[in-house]
């Protein structure tokens, strides 16, 4: 698969940042991960270089990956999980040979540069020990791509801002394709339960991620609480790697304490970090998501403003003191519409305190050492 990426790609445009140009363009870029990547049944994926009956060998899963490329390898392996495939996400720097791999494992590395060292040196590993090896890049041609055993492209285009941002979209797609791919070729695991109403979601995406983008509720609510004492995301299920995207994105390109946590765990610890002066952003992604209510209530409690990430009729807004809404969608990606929410909430944060948006201090797109 060849990948051009031309100049007008390269050049921020009308745009006062590359960041928000990213932001902005990712009904485009979700289309491009999309295009020609369902099969004419509307049911299953056609995944090149992916054939069905790929990966029938595959008992197991594991991710590899770093930053925002972690958290959607984490989201990927949450949805491999529901399908009934053994997956598992590991930072890439907690990853060496003390992790048990075998021929019948496959290992996703998940690098929007295909360059980051930590990254490569667990894909290493885990080639070493005998496993499948696959790259999920954005990059054609870079090391990640060209030393797995097979490499799937998320046709990004060329991300600029340092802060990862549709790249992380895509990613989500491509793994959840991926995941759809793998389960349908594993024998011994039920078929996936209702895949139309998935691949229907799917097609609607870039439309969905356009409604977000349009609607103005993240200016509104960066505004209103700009000045807070520290800024707190929850989540879970795959709301859970929202919330600490949520936080990172946050952290990187505004400078204030942002934490993202399981929705549950807030009770273990983090509640004493709650005030009035620190929102928590509640992502919710199903309807199922009661007890994340009640998570929530147990910090508004301490006086903390709870802002819901959720679709419209949720049982969130009867608690929430703000919202920022996303389009009912499938509940595999909602979590990729919250998050883009979360995208418009750290950019507007960001430029309102003045902030080195595309390029923060200290970070650095592509970090090759170890
Ligand atoms: C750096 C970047 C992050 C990125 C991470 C992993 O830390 O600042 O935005 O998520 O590397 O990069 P990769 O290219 O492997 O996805």
């Amino acid at each position: 698969e060849v990948v051009a990426w031309d100049a007008e790609e390269t050049s921020k445009g009308e745009y006062p940042h590359y960041m928000r140009k990213e932001i902005e363009m990712q009904d485009v870029s979700l289309a491009n991960a999309i295009q020609g990547r369902i099969d004419d049944d509307g049911t299953t994926p056609d995944l090149d270089p992916f054939p069905p009956g790929t990966f029938a060998a595959i008992e197991r899963i594991q991710f590899v990956a770093c930053g925002t490329s972690f958290h959607a390898a984490k989201y990927g392996a949450q949805l491999l999980n529901n399908a009934g495939i053994p997956a598992q996400s590991f930072r890439a720097s907690e990853y060496d040979d003390s992790i048990p791999v075998d021929e019948q494992t496959l290992v996703v590395a998940v690098t929007q540069s295909g360059e980051t060292a930590d990254t490569l040196r667990a894909f290493e590993c885990a080639a070493s020990g005998g496993a499948r090896t696959v790259a999920v890049t954005n990059v054609v041609g870079s090391t990640a791509a060209r030393e797995a055993d097979d490499a799937l492209f998320i046709r990004a285009g060329p991300e600029i801002g340092v802060a990862a941002t549709k790249t992380f979209s895509s990613q989500v797609v491509v793994l959840s394709l991926l995941a759809h791919r793998v389960s349908a070729d594993v024998a011994d695991v039920a078929p996936w339960d209702d895949p139309a109403a998935f691949y229907d979601a799917l097609e609607r995406l870039p439309e969905d991620v356009r409604t977000v983008l349009d609607r103005g509720d993240a200016e509104r609510v960066a505004e209103e609480f700009l000045g807070s004492d520290a800024f707190f995301f929850i989540g879970r299920g795959p709301g859970y790697p929202v919330a600490i995207e949520g936080a990172l994105k946050f952290k990187e390109i505004t400078y204030e304490h942002a934490e993202g946590f399981a929705a549950g765990e807030l009770k273990h610890g983090p509640l004493a970090l709650v005030t009035p002066r620190t929102p928590v952003f509640t992502v919710v992604t199903g309807d199922d998501n009661g007890t994340t209510v009640t998570n929530a209530e147990e910090a508004q409690t301490r006086g903390a403003p709870i802002v819901a990430v959720s679709a419209p009729g949720h049982r969130i807004d009867d608690v929430a003191d703000a919202s920022l809404q996303i389009p009912a969608s499938h509940p595999d990606l909602a979590g990729l519409l919250a998050n883009v929410q979360l995208q418009l909430l750290s950019y507007h944060t960001a430029d309102r305190l003045g902030r080195a948006i595309d390029k923060p201090r200290n970070l650095a797109k592509s970090v090759t050492v170890e």
